[in-house]
């Protein structure tokens, strides 16, 4: 196949005292069996007991029963149920909601089902808690830019506690897309382009909502979604139609899903785009083949919002009875909000288009998981702790901490950053500055904007109290008023330093929100450029929900801040890394690009057969704009310096079967104590596929103190080195790889291996 070269560094012989942390975060089920907590099955009912009881309930079911228990139905925007939701409950005819929160509602609505209901099946209560329920955290896009799945965690369980004293069992999170595309607007509710990254997010995220076992009184059970390469959606356009080879597939947009399962995740949903020409929400290949087939998931499989309706426009489905039929047969159990499961699953039966056991198979994963939440035990909510479970001290507190964990530094020419506290006088400008609606970012579960700290408040609080604080609005996010220009530049010019905070709206993210420019929208730059010709030295503090092209300002401006949409805490924790109470550590978890022109842009690309060349025409590159990111994936800055050591390696040459310790020395070389995100690439040199120019395969956060040193230790073998081969077998073929560690995608120390054949 290949042949093997022997190069790179000698086998060193390590000290025994590594201070280091071995990462084994890996794509094989096994692997994260043995690191993630299981989902604790056995809660004094077994499995066996629960599935007999499911067999006992399916016993006594009637058909419209069945066909209730598939059904998910919207409440009204404010958090409350219908009134059409009490009648369908009483009559059994109801399985789920969304939307519909609160304790005494949630409550209300399930005393009707089990006091009322022929066999008082629990109501599922499902709702879309992404970043937070009430206390906010930042957007997903800006919890992966802290590369710190302990975070992560940490603020999924804190939003899983809000979420179940609220009456509320089931989030729709998380949201694992991969996102290669910025002009995507849901970017910004994942964790970014890499599966790697993605996963470890992904896991993080279903560990911290459902813990050990969800039906614990501060657990929700987690959905997987959107099932599956919804990101992939053509020319960034949202809900557009995605087409990928299965190889693309497999490694780039199934890893975070596999991640998920392999946590536990009890649920998945599935999405709104085609795939290779068969809608997701009705393609046996992933819904049942992989899903079911390969990972052997049970759990429920949700449709996303009338994607089974919407199978008629999709053109698989003639007509409503049709779609009910390819939706349920492929193996969606319940649908969400549109209702052709119970139209239709009558006369389908009838007609023989569908049959009881696919009817019972999804009442039976629906029940399965009422019982593991343990909802027939306890159904209902705690009307009394409810407001004592919610946005606390001790959330709030949490919340600001990852907040400041999410800050990427982009750019600090001339050390601007930190800011000394005794400035005498700041000028804080801009349209997000003073904005309470748009930092808490799109998706915010019952957030409330009014409780956001804004930048000026944070900054305000922040400095002594001698200190002039003066702030303009200067522009809208997104309109051509230059009105406030003037203002603005006045306030600057009377300041010892300029914060601008400028950006995207919330709704310019998220769902149905793609763009095709990723330029700071309205007026924006223009009032940067004002203000930078004051002379004075401008901050840029960046919100936005995806990467945006923000070349002048990267050529300009002394310094810029990434600060994503922040969440309720924002103000407080973008002013603790302004003042240098935080050093930022935050890395992209997304390419930034020079252009939109350049997208997809993404760090793990094939090498193509002409790689771009400065002084070859004929080679990949545009005649426009050079080839390069404005900043690589991985990149961000600190306040203090680090240095790598080249990796050294426990072996030259391991089995397609070994493993191989890879370790390499961080130094803070700087005066302050800091974070460095260590990352580690590597690249199949040669193989019977293509293989990208580099991949993720480990990272660490870690923390230095001045002059401090740490080894730092990651663990490579089969399930990183491997890869779906020509017939889609996954495997290690033998031959020279590349390992690369660095504080980022770019710039990285390197060694060589080499992997024979298994004995
Ligand atoms: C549509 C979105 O695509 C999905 O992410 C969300 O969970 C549902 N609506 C429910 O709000």
């Amino acid at each position: 196949m290949r042949t093997a070269k022997v190069t790179g560094l000698l086998l060193t012989i390590l000290g025994t005292c590594l201070l280091a942390a071995t990462l084994s975060v890996t794509p094989t089920a096994s692997q994260q069996r043995k690191t993630g907590p299981q989902l604790k099955k056995d809660r004094g009912l077994t499995e066996a007991t629960l599935e007999r009881k499911i067999n006992q309930l399916l016993a006594r079911m009637t058909l419209a029963e069945k066909l209730g228990q598939l059904q998910q139905l919207d409440g009204e925007a404010n958090g409350n149920f219908r009134p059409e939701h009490l009648d369908l409950v009483r009559k059994g005819l109801l399985g789920s909601t969304l939307n519909v929160r609160g304790a005494a509602r949630t409550n209300q609505l399930q005393r009707v089902a089990m006091n009322e209901s022929r066999l008082k099946i629990p109501l599922l209560f499902g709702f879309d808690v992404i970043h937070g329920y009430r206390t906010v955290f930042p957007i997903p896009l800006g919890e992966a830019a802290t590369w710190d799945p302990a975070a992560v965690e940490q603020s999924a369980a804190i939003a899983a506690k809000e979420s179940r004293a609220a009456g509320v069992h089931w989030t729709f999170a998380p949201m694992v897309d991969i996102a290669r595309d910025a002009r995507w607007g849901r970017i910004a509710e994942g964790s970014g382009e890499d599966p790697f990254l993605g996963a470890a997010m992904a896991r993080a995220r279903v560990v911290g909502f459902q813990g050990a076992d969800y039906s614990a009184e501060d657990k929700v059970v987690a959905c997987a979604k959107h099932w599956v390469a919804y990101g992939a959606a053509e020319g960034g356009r949202d809900y557009n139609t995605t087409d990928l080879s299965e190889r693309t597939l497999r490694e780039v947009y199934l890893p975070p899903f596999k991640a998920a399962h392999d946590a536990g995740v009890g649920t998945f949903m599935s999405a709104f785009n085609d795939l290779n020409g068969v809608p997701t929400s009705a393609n046996p290949f992933t819904l049942t083949a992989v899903l079911r087939g390969e990972w052997k998931f049970d759990g429920i499989v949700v449709s996303d919002y009338e994607s089974v309706k919407e199978l008629i426009n999709h053109g698989l489905a003639a007509n409503e009875k049709d779609a009910a039929a390819a939706g349920l047969n492929s193996g969606v159990d319940m649908e969400m909000v549109s209702r052709l499961y119970n139209k239709h699953g009558e006369e389908l039966l009838k007609d023989r288009k569908l049959t009881v056991a696919t009817i019972n198979e999804a009442v039976r994963r629906i029940l399965r998981i009422k019982f593991r939440l343990g909802l027939f035990e306890k159904p209902y909510a705690d009307e009394a702790s409810e407001s004592n479970s919610i946005f606390t001290k001790q959330h709030l507190d949490a919340a600001r901490a990852t907040a400041a964990r999410s800050v990427v530094l982009l750019k600090n020419e001339g050390d601007v950053l930190p800011l000394s506290k005794s400035l005498k006088s700041i000028a804080v400008v801009g349209p997000l500055a003073d904005n309470q609606k748009d930092v808490i970012g799109s998706w915010t579960g019952d957030g409330k904007p009014e409780d956001a700290v804004t930048l000026l408040a944070g900054i305000k609080s922040k400095v002594s109290p001698q200190a002039v604080v003066r702030y303009a609005k200067g522009s809208e996010i997104n309109d051509d008023t230059v009105s406030g220009f003037d203002e603005a530049v006045r306030i600057a010019r009377d300041s010892d330093v300029v914060i601008v905070a400028v950006g995207e709206s919330a709704e310019m993210s998220g769902e149905a929100a793609s763009r095709t420019s990723l330029d700071l929208p309205g007026r924006q730059q223009d009032l940067l450029k004002a203000l930078h010709a004051t002379g004075k030295p401008v901050v840029v503090v960046l919100m936005n929900g995806r990467p945006l092209t923000i070349n002048w300002a990267a050529e300009t401006v002394p310094a810029i801040l990434e600060t994503w949409f922040a969440g309720t805490q924002a103000g407080n924790a973008i002013a603790d890394v302004l003042f240098g109470e935080v050093n930022p550590g935050g890395k992209l978890p997304v390419t930034f690009p020079r252009s939109v022109g350049q997208v997809p842009l993404y760090y793990n690309h094939k090498n193509t057969g002409r790689p771009p060349d400065a002084k070859n025409k004929y080679t990949s590159k545009y005649l426009d704009v050079p080839w390069t990111p404005l900043f690589p994936f991985g990149y961000g800055l600190s306040y203090t310096k680090f240095k790598f050591t080249a990796p050294l390696l426990s072996a030259q040459r391991i089995r397609t079967d070994g493993r191989l310790t890879v370790t390499v020395e961080v130094e803070n070389t700087g005066k302050r104590a800091g974070d460095e995100v260590v990352q580690l690439y590597i690249r199949d040199v040669a193989a019977s596929v293509t293989r990208p120019v580099k991949e993720l395969k480990g990272f660490q956060r870690i923390t230095l103190q001045p002059g401090e040193k740490r080894r730092v230790q990651f663990t490579l073998g089969p399930e990183h080195l491997g890869f779906y081969n020509r017939t889609m077998k996954f495997m290690v073929e033998p031959g020279e790889f590349k390992v690369m560690v660095g504080a980022n995608s770019q710039d990285l120390v390197e060694a060589k291996f080499d992997v024979t054949e298994a004995r």
